[in-house]
């Protein structure tokens, strides 16, 4: 599997976060994929300063810590935005013009093919093959919450409403 990380952290890292999760599982190296979970449910990535700060009080090396955490798929090296909508692209949603729904997400957010956060922290457009729920394509996905026959101009206001909520609870 390949794994490439982003140039940019999105967030920083609180180390007296991280070292509360060693703490609570006693620093003890065969927890290492609990500790990480714990990490990425915080960050929505495992940062590279986590990951270093982790294998050095674990007592692994860090290329070590790397490879567990790319054999498990749940885990992710990249940063993410704080809003990660997941764009189906499976043959229900893609006859119906999901193709559209992404383009318009991807200039709402700001975000391309080739980039998929956006500057800003706020969104990862990730595409999938099939969220399950084809019988309400073409659907999205933001962070756990499905939003079903998408449109283009449903997936802008989408993105408006998030960001405002964003705004919010900054
Ligand atoms: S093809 Fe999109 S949800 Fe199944």
């Amino acid at each position: 599997m390949k794994m490439e990380r982003t140039e940019k952290t999105l967030e920083n890292v609180n180390l007296a976060f991280v070292d509360a999760v060693l703490d609570k599982y006693g620093c003890d190296k065969s927890k290492v994929i609990a500790i990480m979970q714990d990490v990425q449910e915080k960050y929505r990535y495992l940062p590279q300063e986590a990951l270093t700060h982790i294998a050095k009080k674990v007592g692994i090396s860090e290329s070590k810590l790397y490879g567990v955490a790319t054999f498990y798929g749940n885990f992710s090296l990249d940063a993410k935005g704080k809003y990660v909508i997941k764009v189906c692209r499976g043959t229900a949603c893609h006859v119906r013009k999901s193709s559209n729904v992404l383009q318009a997400l991807y200039e709402a957010t700001g975000t391309g093919e080739e980039k998929s956060s956006s500057d800003d922290g706020l969104f990862t457009i990730e595409i999938v093959s099939c969220l399950g729920a084809c019988g309400l394509s073409p659907v999205v996905m933001v962070n756990d919450v499905v939003h079903a026959a998408m449109t283009p101009d449903k997936a802008k206001s989408l993105v408006a409403d998030l960001r405002e909520e964003a705004h919010e609870h900054a």
